[in-house]
């Protein structure tokens, strides 16, 4: 075999170095200096050579994270330096006392702190030898762990080999293997998307995907990781306090957290730990604490340890973000667009430092997919200014076998039927507008101005109409008068006369424009004017049926379902007829049952007088079938009509070869499209 050629070898070992510093530059100072793109073309160029000469294939390639072979169990480790756990504080005297005695034992006046936050992920160690990640590990029991090297290796944070000079020959780095938040959605939305089963939060994650047997699968998952300190030194020494530790890991690839600082006895402490627990929603990982570590290793050492945890660091935890309780009952609300939102009755419970006895159950499908039943024992979350919600239910507190929970077939509110359409994850009111949740919305979306156009109509002034009780539906709009409007707030006479007068304008509309102010599901204004064209009239758009609504261009099934629903109601009927007594009127329109108007794209002049009907009538029958009417004659115009006594456009379209229809061939075209 021929030996690989120097050059090749160079290239190789370039691209390895490149591709290390990139890592570097991403995971360790989070400050990337190229692009992904590029990132990837390194990677696949390394990739074809390692291929194309196997010989040069090392274990610490960057090519070289995923290994292939499953394992059937994970191998044991003993921890020659045992990892250990951390005192827990909960409140400020805690953390005072801490201070205190550690003061007393060093007989010292002020400790300098390390602080970092305590990441919510899984302890790991990692092995390094002569710089190669030889073997990772996880805590286990503190003295005994089992061997994840092959899965710890697919985690591109990790890296394979350290960089620079100086680190010792044998050295043990600790940290936590953590799921970014955004990573734990992406990756519980693929798991819903497969029906597999959800992860109920960032830290069960990642501890899921470590404990994989197949790296393979391990390596789908977006883990990180940041250290926090050190195991077993051999073969050289590191610096003298903690923050110094972790600057030199830094400089050797490892990523520590940018968040960690170093800080002055207990009252720095204190401020570190208030900033984080700003900072802790707006973070892109969870942390559920800050861990305060003196600093200076002489110091460690002086205190050492009680049972297994130092007494020279301290975990100041936040309050919890999740909590257990009881699910006392599920109601149901109905919000101003008609959804109606499951919420969960709790039995009062501390969480993320409030007390919590509500939480919102989102639809149906949320319920179902937690399965939760009244009675339950529930885990809630309430992260930050959200919501609270429910993560999961306790199955094995669950008492019987209490029954499902499906949503309600009428409206809490109204007694309408429910309904969920097709494809959609909500489930509505049916009685829009006739449903008092939805009331305000339907008024102020009836009044606005593209579709009844009421002036001086605006949401404050429903609001009060609503509030006194003056009006509980759209149709009483128009029976308000200007004694009862102008008691209101902020109403003048003048306002009030205006606010009538604008109602009895608005009842001059268009058949498109009423339907879109009836605010039905999935009716915009396009749809509406689509159906007023098509349909001509009110009656025969309440009266269609699936397979009619369907024919119409752009109606697809979930449109024609929310329509008919709307008009089965008979609240809503019963509105839209005391509208139709109030006065609302348009003008009748002639039904041109499909999407494309007939004289669509042609362009009219009309000359002379027509004896049938006016200029402007013949204008309006023209428009009504899509054509377009101009002035004067050109090469672009299609027709010209030309009535009794034609001026010169006549002439002129003769000239220009332009089609001259006379009364009674235009009056045959209107007749075939009629
Ligand atoms: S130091 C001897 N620092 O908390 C001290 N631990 O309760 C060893 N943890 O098993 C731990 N963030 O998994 C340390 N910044 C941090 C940490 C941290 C999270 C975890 C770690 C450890 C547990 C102890």
């Amino acid at each position: 075999m021929m030996a690989v050629a120097k050059s090749v070898r160079q290239r190789v070992a370039r691209l390895r170095d490149e591709i290390n510093y990139h890592n570097y530059r991403y995971y360790v100072l989070d400050d990337p200096e190229i692009t992904d793109a590029e990132y990837d073309r390194l990677l696949r160029e390394l990739q074809e050579l390692e291929e194309k000469y196997p010989e040069l294939v090392t274990t610490d390639s960057p090519t070289q994270r995923v290994g292939a072979t499953p394992l059937k169990e994970f191998a044991e480790v003993h921890h020659e330096v045992p990892m250990l756990s951390l005192e827990n504080a909960f409140s400020d005297e805690e953390v005072f006392d801490f201070d205190r005695r550690a003061r007393e034992r060093l007989n010292v006046a002020e400790i300098e702190y390390a602080v970092e936050p305590k990441l919510d992920g899984l302890a790991i160690s990692l092995l390094y030898k002569e710089g190669v990640l030889s073997r990772a590990a996880t805590r286990g029991d503190g003295t005994t762990g089992e061997d994840v090297t092959q899965n710890v290796r697919t985690i591109d944070a990790i890296p394979l080999r350290l960089l620079g000079k100086g680190y010792p020959g044998i050295l043990e780095v600790r940290g936590e293997v953590i799921m970014t938040k955004a990573g734990f959605e992406k990756l519980n939305q693929l798991q819903r998307q497969h029906g597999a089963k959800l992860f109920a939060n960032p830290r069960n994650a990642a501890a899921g995907s470590l404990r994989q047997l197949d790296p393979r699968i391990t390596a789908t998952r977006p883990l990180s990781f940041f250290s926090y300190g050190n195991g077993l030194v051999e073969q050289g020494e590191l610096p003298s306090r903690h923050h110094q530790i972790m600057q030199k890991m830094k400089s050797w690839g490892i990523p520590v957290n940018p968040e960690s600082s170093v800080v002055k006895g207990v009252e720095g402490c204190l401020a570190y730990y208030r900033k984080m627990q700003q900072k802790r929603d707006s973070l892109p990982y969870d942390i559920d604490g800050i861990v305060y570590k003196v600093d200076r290793l002489d110091q460690q050492e002086k205190l050492g340890f009680v049972a297994r945890a130092p007494r020279w660091a301290l975990a100041h935890k936040f309050p919890a973000q999740e909590e257990m309780t009881k699910l006392l009952a599920i109601d149901v609300q109905v919000g101003r667009t008609g959804a109606l939102t499951p919420v969960a009755r709790l039995q009062p419970v501390h969480v993320g430092g409030v007390v919590v006895s509500n939480a919102t159950l989102h639809n149906q499908d949320e319920i179902d997919r937690l399965d939760v039943r009244v009675g339950d024992t529930v885990i809630v979350r309430r992260a930050g200014d959200v919501i609270p919600q429910i993560v999961s239910v306790v199955l094995s507190r669950r008492k019987g076998n209490p029954p499902r929970y499906k949503l309600p077939d009428t409206c809490p509110v109204c007694g309408s039927p429910t309904a969920r359409l097709s494809g959609e994850v909500v489930t509505y009111c049916t009685g829009g507008l006739y449903c008092p949740a939805q009331r305000k919305q339907a008024i102020k979306h009836f009044a606005s101005r593209r579709a009844m156009d009421i002036e001086g109509l605006g949401d404050k002034l429903v609001e009060q109409l609503v509030d006194e009780k003056l009006v509980n539906d759209v149709a009483d709009l128009y029976d308000l008068t200007v004694e009862q409007v102008q008691q209101l707030e902020r109403m003048g006479p003048k306002s009030a006369h205006n606010l009538i007068a604008a109602l009895e304008k608005s009842k001059s509309t268009t058949l498109a424009r009423f339907l879109y102010a009836l605010g039905i599901h999935d009716v915009g204004e396009t749809t509406a004017q689509t159906l007023a064209s098509h349909f001509g009239s009110l009656e025969k758009i309440m009266h269609a049926d699936e397979e009619t609504l369907m024919a119409v261009p752009d109606i697809g099934p979930v449109v024609a379902e929310s329509i008919i629903r709307f008009f089965r109601q008979k609240h809503n009927r019963k509105v839209i007829r005391k509208l139709q007594q109030a006065g609302i009127h348009w003008p009748t329109e002639k039904a041109k049952p499909s999407g494309k108007l007939p004289l669509q794209g042609k362009t009219f002049v009309l000359t002379g007088t027509l004896s049938k009907m006016t200029r402007d009538e013949a204008k309006a029958a023209l428009q009504a079938l899509g054509a377009k009417v101009t002035g004067s004659v050109s090469k672009k115009t299609d027709y010209v009509v030309a009535g009794e006594n034609p001026g010169s456009k006549a002439d002129k379209a003769e000239a220009l070869g332009v089609t001259i229809l006379d009364e009674k061939d235009f009056q045959a075209l209107l007749d075939e499209h009629a």
